[in-house]
This record gives C-alpha cells, sequence and structure tokens, in this order.
C-alpha cells in the first residue's frame, strides 16, 4: 500500500480502503471518475492521536515530523482534520467554539488592518509584527500557529517570498478553520483541537505563533507547557496577547453599563484566560517554565470611531455576547444615550487598545 510519501490525488482510493479507519467525504464514485473535491475531510473516528493517523498512512516518524506538512502542501486538496476533541471543553472553551463558529474571521477584520505602534515605531498590524519575529529566511522550518482562527496569520506566512516554510494551524472552532481552509487550500494543515492537548509529535514544529489568543485560554501554564513540548530546542515561541488597556470614558462606559446585566445562564462560569498573561511580570512567570531569552514589549493602537462605529466594534466582543438577545438591546440603548457627553466636537469618541508582544526562546 501506498504511503503519504508518495501520494498523489489517484492515490486516495488507498485511503479509502484503509480499514475503517479514515472516512474521506467522497465516495466511490468519485474515486471511479476520478473526480475529486477541493476540500477532503479526514475525520478522526479511529485515532486517538496524530500518530496513529500517520501510522496508519504509513508515514515514518521523520516524514511525520518534518514532511507531512510539505506532502500536503504539494497536494492539490485542502485538508482539515476534525478530532473530536475527547478532553473535556469547559463552559469557556465552549463559549469561545459557539461564538467563533457563529462570527468566524472577526479578529482578523478587526486587527488586518490595524496599525500598532511599538516603541515609537509604527508596524501595519500586530500580524506583521508577529511574522517579523521570526529569521528572515524560513527554509525547511516548520511553524504551528495556535489558535489560527481563520488562517490570516498563516496565510500572511504563505505569502512570503521564497516561502517554503511548512504551515500548520490548530483551532478549537469548525467554522474558523473552514474559513482558513478557503484562505490556505492545501498550502496548510489545519487541524480542529486544544491547545492544551494537541495532536501533535514532540519536537515537531521548529517555531510557534500565537495571535489574540493566549490570554483567552485555560490552563495557560498547561498551553505554555504543550507548545514547549511540540517545539524544538531554540525554537521561537512568540504571541501578541491583549493587556490592560488605559481605559476611556467610552470603553468604561461600556464596560459598567454590560456588567450590570445578567449572563444568559450557560454562560455564568465563562472566565477569559489566565490574568498572569495580562501583565509583563506574569506572561515572564508563565514563560519561565521552558522559556529563555524572554523578551516583552508594549503595543498600542489608536481607534477614533463615531459612536456607530463604536458600538459595532463592541459588539464584535465577547462580553456583548455573554447576555441574552433581550438585553443586549437594552445595553446598546443604555450605551447610546451615556455616549453624548462623552464625543468630541465632531462626535467621534476615541480609545487605545494595549497589547504586548512576546518573544521567547525554547530552552
Ligand atoms: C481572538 S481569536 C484569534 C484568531 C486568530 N489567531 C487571529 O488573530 O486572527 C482566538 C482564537 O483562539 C481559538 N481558541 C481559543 N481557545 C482555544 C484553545 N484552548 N485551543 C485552540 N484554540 C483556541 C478560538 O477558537 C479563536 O479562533
Amino acid at each position: 500500500m501506498t504511503g503519504l510519501g508518495n501520494l498523489n490525488c489517484q492515490d486516495f482510493e488507498h485511503i479509502e480502503h484503509l480499514p475503517g479507519v479514515l472516512f474521506a467525504n467522497f465516495g466511490p464514485r468519485e474515486a471511479r471518475n476520478g473526480e475529486f473535491p477541493q476540500k477532503l475531510e479526514f475525520r478522526w473516528a479511529h485515532f486517538e492521536h496524530y500518530w496513529q493517523f500517520c501510522s496508519a498512512i504509513h508515514l515514518t516518524q521523520r516524514q511525520a515530523t518534518s514532511e507531512l506538512p510539505a506532502i500536503l502542501s504539494k497536494m492539490s486538496t485542502s485538508i482539515t482534520v476534525r478530532r473530536p476533541m475527547k478532553s473535556a471543553v469547559s463552559s469557556t472553551e465552549a463559549f469561545l467554539r459557539s461564538f467563533h463558529n457563529q462570527y468566524p474571521g472577526l479578529t482578523a477584520k478587526a486587527f488586518g488592518g490595524l496599525q500598532v505602534t511599538m516603541q515609537g515605531s509604527a508596524y501595519p498590524s500586530t500580524y506583521h509584527l508577529l511574522i517579523d519575529t521570526l529569521p528572515s529566511s524560513l527554509p525547511n522550518s516548520s511553524v504551528l500557529e495556535v489558535g489560527c482562527g481563520d488562517g490570516f496569520l498563516l496565510s500572511l506566512l504563505a505569502d512570503l517570498p521564497d516561502s517554503a516554510t511548512t504551515l500548520t494551524g490548530i483551532d478549537l472552532s469548525e467554522a474558523e478553520l473552514q474559513q482558513a481552509s478557503l484562505r490556505l487550500g492545501p498550502r496548510a494543515f489545519l487541524c480542529q483541537g486544544r491547545a492544551q492537548a494537541m495532536p501533535f509529535a514532540s519536537g515537531a514544529f521548529t517555531h510557534v505563533l500565537c495571535h489574540m489568543a493566549l490570554m483567552l485560554m485555560d490552563d495557560a501554564p498547561g498551553v505554555v507547557r504543550e507548545i514547549r513540548r511540540v517545539l524544538v530546542s531554540t525554537g521561537i515561541f512568540a504571541a501578541v496577547v491583549g493587556a490592560r488597556s488605559p481605559g476611556s470614558p467610552a470603553m468604561d462606559a461600556f464596560r459598567e453599563i454590560v456588567s450590570r446585566y445578567p449572563r444568559r445562564p450557560e454562560y455564568a462560569d465563562v472566565q477569559f484566560g489566565d490574568k498572569r498573561t495580562r501583565s509583563a511580570q506574569g506572561l515572564q512567570e508563565l514563560l519561565a517554565q521552558g522559556f529563555t531569552d524572554i523578551s516583552i514589549q508594549d503595543l498600542s493602537a489608536t481607534k477614533i470611531l463615531t459612536k456607530m462605529q463604536f458600538w459595532n466594534w463592541l459588539i464584535d466582543m465577547y462580553d456583548v455576547h455573554l447576555l441574552s438577545e433581550d438585553d443586549i438591546r437594552a445595553a446598546r440603548d443604555e450605551y447610546f444615550e451615556s455616549l453624548g457627553p462623552m464625543a468630541e466636537l465632531d462626535g467621534t469618541l476615541s480609545h487605545i487598545i494595549s497589547l504586548r508582544l512576546f518573544v521567547a526562546t525554547a530552552a
């Protein structure tokens, strides 16, 4: 039987015939006619672990760690591996998954074109800043993005000139991964799963990136440990996280109003992330186990928006969606009423967004 090492579209028949193992979402008719879909999903039904998947398709350990993404990238079909999340999903993860399934792509929409300042210099976006943390030449490297969302960052990496980097993304949300798959096609290997228990071999990646996701995750020390496990020694782990903003009258009013409404009962326990991810000292503490050469930089971006634009920006945030539809409407009315005196003469409101970038090296 042909292993993935020699796989081309015709070989999919072999995969289909593996004994009850892989279910590709095309039937024997398409296979007979040589018509293959643009998108192919492997269901993880019989795999406990990435390794079982790899050995079932006859990959050696070396191929699985260093060559699989490259092999996949040569195929004309985009591949998503769906791995039922066996480990218990917390109420926060259930909320995040459902939010991102309902509104995929929101983060890239909010941050993709948001200019940021770091140490007095301006950068086109936080995604670009993250890419700049990697060595300028990336041949033979493999980059994992944890909490990859709709694949915006991975697609910037894919577009780098002469980039032979193999790209992998993992995320909780099916809808985000679907958008990532549309964006990236066969260029990246995408996987549904939890950052706390990733289905990748130890030392499988040369670099790990994470954009606006670490500060949301449960068990931050566990996530950092898991990232260290999948990284090679001296590999880079770089992330952009949210930080405590200085506040602005418009944002303070929003927080105060939203906090007065009860959450939907199913979201009563939702708590976003570990507060250590929101301070430089806390990040140092979290990264101390397993990483060296930790550098942490403060970033900021300014938003100047009309009242309506401001609300439309706030409504994309998680907090509002913890409330019922009726309460969201009531909070919105209250919010608009309270904004009048805060607006500038031209009717705009400004708000500073504080963020943080860290870069660490796997010890
Ligand atoms: C704010 S979005 C950022 C998405 C993307 N990195 C970007 O910046 O465009 C956070 C993402 O992290 C994912 N996420 C949250 N907790 C996760 C976890 N424990 N494991 C994997 N993904 C997670 C969410 O599903 C969501 O897509």
